[in-house]
């Protein structure tokens, strides 16, 4: 990575997995760099996601492009997280053992057979396995398993314990972080940035990074042509409590509906709905009860674990579900929006790019085809 020449500092907004991974990668550059977060860093969608690194198992018909970009992102992870564990001496438990999809009845088989073909084609490592082979990898999956898919490659990793490690390596590598300060306004002249405006104070940068998230649209003073076209789309997940000597499964797995993530400490990540009710983050018992149901449906044994948490986060979803990422009309403006529900997973090439991108002027190929520009 070069090395940076900067007087001022580059302003990153918003402190979620995104904007603390460019902090960090900006701060080992020997960048300056300040991330301000509104609340607590990784506190919003962050924390309420599940840490699935799952690209292949998750990739849609229709997706072709953004699949490259996800395993691009996705073969990142395991230098990441190595990279990120020695930088801050945090484990952010970086799990391997791989992700089941399994099918309930004869429609569902039929859906991931018709899944299962065009990941072939693609070439993606997923493997088609029975009924009798998944209680094999999991055996207390329900009896009513016909069959699914299994991604020997689609890994997880803690999220939390991700931004703990993320706020130590930036910081550790002189990288600020102010939390609890909102940008009011970013300030732009003769199409190019001059800082942002704080309560009570300005900050003069001719570089912004926006990573805010679901609220990225929000930030007052952007240009109609420099305003990225992201929604808050609400997610309800909850955790269950397995006897961690004895937990239930070990392998990320989905229902059709409904994902489920073990992690080391036992504990059981349900998730998430997806619902359009703009920046509303309230539990809702439609939203707990179907949750439950699905995952009991897939692994009956969930009946009677203790249900330690419940939450519900916004993810920003951008037009086409895809990330925004680059230049925009704006000198100087960044862009790193619109993760939707690939925010854990795209950190990695999402740092990696961004930061290029501003310490040498050059756009790698990879992120081209998600620029701002392609909304126009
Ligand atoms: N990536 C998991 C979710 O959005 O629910």
């Amino acid at each position: 990575m070069p090395t940076c020449q900067r007087a001022n500092d580059v302003i990153v907004i918003g402190g979620g997995a995104i904007g603390l991974s460019i902090g960090w990668y900006l701060a080992r550059a020997g960048c300056p760099v300040t991330v301000l977060e509104r609340g607590e860093a990784g506190r919003a969608a962050t924390w309420a996601a599940a840490g699935m690194l799952t690209p292949h198992i998750e990739a849609k018909p229709t997706e072709r492009d953004y699949v490259r970009l996800l395993r691009f992102s996705h073969d990142l992870w395991v230098d990441f997280a190595h990279a990120l564990e020695e930088a801050s001496g945090v484990s952010i438990g970086y799990r391997t053992e791989g992700t089941l999809m399994v099918a309930l009845d004869r429609d569902d088989a039929e859906q991931l057979k018709f899944r299962h073909n065009y990941m072939q084609q693609w070439g993606l490592p997923v493997e088609w396995i029975s009924g009798y082979e998944a209680r094999q990898r999991e055996p207390l999956l329900s009896r009513h398993v016909v069959g699914g898919l299994f991604s020997p490659l689609d890994h997880q990793v803690d999220n939390r314990a991700m931004v703990l490690a993320l706020r130590e390596a930036l910081v550790r590598a002189g990288g600020n972080l102010r939390e609890h300060t909102e940008v009011r306004h970013i300030l732009i002249e003769d199409n190019g940035v001059r800082g942002v405006k704080l309560d009570d104070e300005t900050i003069a940068t001719d570089a912004v990074v926006l990573c805010a998230g679901a609220w990225s649209r929000n930030l007052n003073g952007l240009p109609e042509s420099a305003r990225p076209p992201v929604r808050p789309v609400k997610g309800q997940i909850l955790t269950l409590q397995m006897p961690p000597d004895a937990p239930l499964i070990t392998h990320v797995v989905w229902g059709l509906e409904v994902y489920l993530v073990p992690r080391h400490n036992g504990q059981l990540i349900v998730g998430a709905t997806v619902e359009e009710m703009g920046f509303d983050t309230q539990l809702t018992a439609g939203g707990i009860l179907s949750l439950l149901d699905k995952a009991w449906e897939v692994l009956p044994g969930i009946y009677d674990l203790p249900l330690v948490e419940m939450t519900a986060g916004l993810r920003p979803g951008s037009r086409d579900d895809a990330p925004i990422l680059g230049e925009t009309s704006v000198r100087g403006l960044f862009m790193a929006t619109g993760h939707y529900r690939k925010g854990i997973l795209l950190a990695p090439v999402t740092a990696l790019t961004i930061s290029h991108l501003i310490l040498t002027g050059e756009t790698m190929d990879i992120i081209k085809p998600f620029n701002l520009a392609r909304f126009r």
